[in-house]
């Protein structure tokens, strides 16, 4: 029902459906030692097990003479099909816990990218850990709680929270629609295709490094949307943008959501349908690649200095390759993307996800 399995071969919470909230952290590790790396982990995956459980964290004594070990706001809830993603980034293989040797290659801070804006704020980090719920108490609940295990070993960095539409305002539960309108995950890979997520989403024995088998990589971008701006622009110049309509999300010239993008059609004054600057067609490439997006609107209050709504995607991608999958899409992007004019990159920060873990064993056990 409201449970979704903490452990087995992969980790939940990549290609489990998305549920509608997010809290995500970045940390940064404060400790010199792998054994204390080791233990947090450890201590981690058993909260992460009874969180997904609905059960409150550790011992639960009623003697009031020590802080209880569950900061109790989510008792009484549902799992809230709760899930716990975690990665480390490249930063966690500098030398201080003698992993170096054990980076996989291409995890490294993104490229810069034309148009980027990043701040400090939201980039980066040791750690990461995606928690999604159908609920934002729930969620909240787990980085919360998450964040005080670690205490004295590793400290909060940065956060953001997100959402999408909710099962009770969209019982049938359509496509989301981002904060632009427009239906967000229409042309992504079908997640019940194991053949599909083999190629683009779990990293492959061949491959290596043998401690991310079926692990995954993570890519979060933090997106700010120019909706004053979009919101003056026709819906006609809107759906160029995109190279779908709004309303049903079907591909310009097509009639629904699901019908193939046909890339090669033409009008009759010689012009492609889907305009060669348009976000589809430019994403999509001549369709060889692909990423699995898992993103999320945010909304985070106003920008005092502008006066502006600071509101966008917290874009969240996973690929069997960072390098193979998603810079070279993002580069298309940056380089020609018409919906540059309405957003702009504030924050990156890329993760290796471990494998699943077994009852028994703990994350990261691959690999410390
Ligand atoms: C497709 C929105 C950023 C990759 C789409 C679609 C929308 C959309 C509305 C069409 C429906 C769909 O297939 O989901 C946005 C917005 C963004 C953004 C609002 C920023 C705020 C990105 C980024 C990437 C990306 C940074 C990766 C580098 C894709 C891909 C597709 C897609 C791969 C599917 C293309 C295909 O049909 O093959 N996006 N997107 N998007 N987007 Fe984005």
């Amino acid at each position: 029902g409201d449970q979704v399995p903490f452990y087995g071969l992969q980790q939940s919470g990549i290609i489990t459906p998305p549920q509608d909230f997010l809290c995500f952290a970045a940390f940064a590790i404060r400790s010199k030692k792998l054994a204390d790396v080791r233990a947090l982990f450890q201590k981690w995956t058993a909260a992460a097990a009874e969180m997904t459980q609905g059960r409150m964290i550790g011992e639960w004594n009623e003697q009031h003479n020590s802080p209880p070990s569950d900061t109790g706001e989510a008792e009484g809830l549902s799992p809230s099909k709760v899930t716990i993603t975690f990665g480390v980034g490249p930063s966690f293989f500098d030398d201080r816990f003698g992993l170096s040797g054990k980076r996989p290659a291409e995890l490294r801070d993104l490229p810069a990218f034309n148009g980027d804006q990043l701040s400090e704020d939201w980039c980066g980090g040791d750690i990461g850990i995606q928690v999604c719920a159908n609920d934002m108490q729930v969620a909240f609940h787990a980085i919360r709680n998450l964040a005080r295990i670690a205490r004295g070993i590793a400290v909060l960095i940065w956060t953001q929270e997100g959402f999408q539409r909710t099962a009770g305002a969209d019982p049938t539960a359509q496509t989301p629609r981002n904060l632009l309108g427009f239906k967000d995950g229409t042309g992504n890979p079908d997640v019940t295709d194991k053949k599909a997520m083999a190629k683009t989403v779990w990293v492959q024995q061949i491959e290596g490094p043998a401690w991310m088998e079926n692990g995954s990589y993570m890519v979060t971008r933090r997106i700010r949307m120019r909706l004053e701006v979009w919101d003056r622009t026709q819906l006609s110049e809107q759906e160029a943008t995109f190279g779908r309509y709004r309303s049903s999300g079907a591909p310009l010239g097509a009639s629904k959501e699901f019908d193939p993008l046909g890339l090669d059609r033409v009008r009759e004054d010689g012009e492609p349908v889907i305009p060669v600057n348009s976000h589809v067609r430019l994403a999509h490439g001549d369709g060889s690649v692909q990423i699995l997006r898992r993103s999320y609107s945010y909304s985070s209050g106003i920008d005092r200095r502008t006066g502006q709504m600071d509101s966008g995607l917290f874009f969240v991608s996973y690929q069997r390759s960072i390098a193979k999958q998603f810079i070279p899409m993002q580069q298309r992007l940056s380089q020609s993307d018409k919906l540059n004019e309405y957003i702009v990159h504030v924050g990156s920060a890329v993760f290796a996800c471990f494998p699943g873990v077994r009852e028994g064993g703990y994350i990261g056990e691959t690999l410390f």
